[in-house]
């Protein structure tokens, strides 16, 4: 345990390595200025199952207040979070879920929903006619099932919509993207392409632009920023996305509620919603709002640590004088 801090957080992230967890995390370490008694340390499991149990079992070892994580695979990482929570360390999963309710808090989008709102936007583009290609990684991913039922739940309605092919992949979305272009040369006529994440969807505009396709896409997360799902909606390059908060601040402030004894929710369900060509001015509007806001934020975090010092050396200087 670190010595100045009353509190040490393990977080166990899956994945490190794509904006939509870094957002995550900077969002975490934004909220975590606020608290200079709690220190966190960040394990990442590489979108590696076994990996992500054992940085929990050390956790549990390191006897950490609390655990955040989000669990890379529901069933494998399910029995390691149970043992956490059973050894009276409290633990708030985010974004992903396990399949036990043994667990103090959970922060997150409801990707039943996600998939639902996927749907909807499907059958209206498509007027309630057409074919459909769905890609999403990791299939053992809780996001991954729960927007593949959501979507189902919807278009199934319809027998007008027929979804041609779900692939899903535990692999990096560079190996996906090889799949992809084969079932786009094969089937070039697919009317839309429903992608789990802006990332693939991105790729998936990149592969059906390589191919002299125009399709419509639709992917997920919302992010803001150069090439992410805001501005590729904005650009036109994919038709919509369905925004998937990260819970980044969320996390931290359910963590600390638990951590002070506070009363906190056990289940704290994030906002989502369809953004399209009508809504994504408001979006980058509200986001850039938003952007400035953070700014202005650190300028002012930054001063009060510049005040600080000074005070802290003037009462030195003080100190000395009267010494001397
Ligand atoms: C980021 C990500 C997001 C997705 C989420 C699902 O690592 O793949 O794109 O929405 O994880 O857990």
């Amino acid at each position: 345990k670190s010595e100045k801090k009353t509190f040490q957080i393990g977080f166990a992230q899956c994945t490190m390595n794509d904006n939509w967890r870094k957002t995550m995390v900077e969002g975490m370490e934004s909220e975590l200025t606020f608290h200079n008694n709690i220190g966190m340390t960040i394990a990442n499991a590489n979108s590696n199952s076994t990996k992500q149990i054992a940085q929990i079992q050390q956790f549990i070892e390191d006897k950490v207040d609390l655990i955040i994580v989000t669990p890379n695979e529901a069933k494998p990482l399910t029995a390691i979070i149970e043992k956490a929570f059973d050894a009276g360390i409290p633990v708030v999963i985010v974004d992903r879920k396990t399949t036990s309710e043994k667990y103090t808090a959970f922060v997150g989008a409801d990707n039943q929903l996600i998939g639902q709102n996927a749907g909807i936007y499907a059958n209206i583009i498509l007027k309630g006619q057409g074919t459909i290609f769905e890609v999403g990684e990791g299939a053992k991913t809780s996001p991954t099932i729960d927007r593949h039922q959501g979507f189902l739940k919807v278009i199934n309605k319809n027998p007008q919509l027929k979804l041609l092919k779900s692939l899903f992949s535990a692999r990096q979305p560079q190996y996906l993207q090889e799949e992809i272009r084969s079932f786009l040369s094969q089937h070039p006529k697919v009317d839309l392409i429903y992608a789990h994440n802006d990332r693939l969807a991105h790729a998936i505009a990149n592969v059906c632009k390589s191919l002299g396709l125009n399709k419509k896409i639709i992917g997920v997360d919302g992010l803001y920023g150069a090439n992410q799902g805001i501005d590729l909606v904005s650009k036109g390059i994919i038709s919509a996305t369905i925004l998937y908060p990260t819970g980044g601040e969320e996390a931290i402030k359910t963590a600390v509620k638990i951590l002070n004894k506070q009363p906190f929710e056990k289940e704290n369900q994030l906002f989502t919603t369809i953004i399209n060509a009508e809504n994504v001015g408001i979006m980058l509007a509200q986001y850039q709002k938003i952007k400035e806001q953070q700014d202005d934020i650190k300028r002012q975090a930054s001063k009060i640590k510049e005040l600080t010092r000074i005070f802290s050396t003037q009462q030195n200087t003080l100190y000395l004088t009267i010494i001397f």
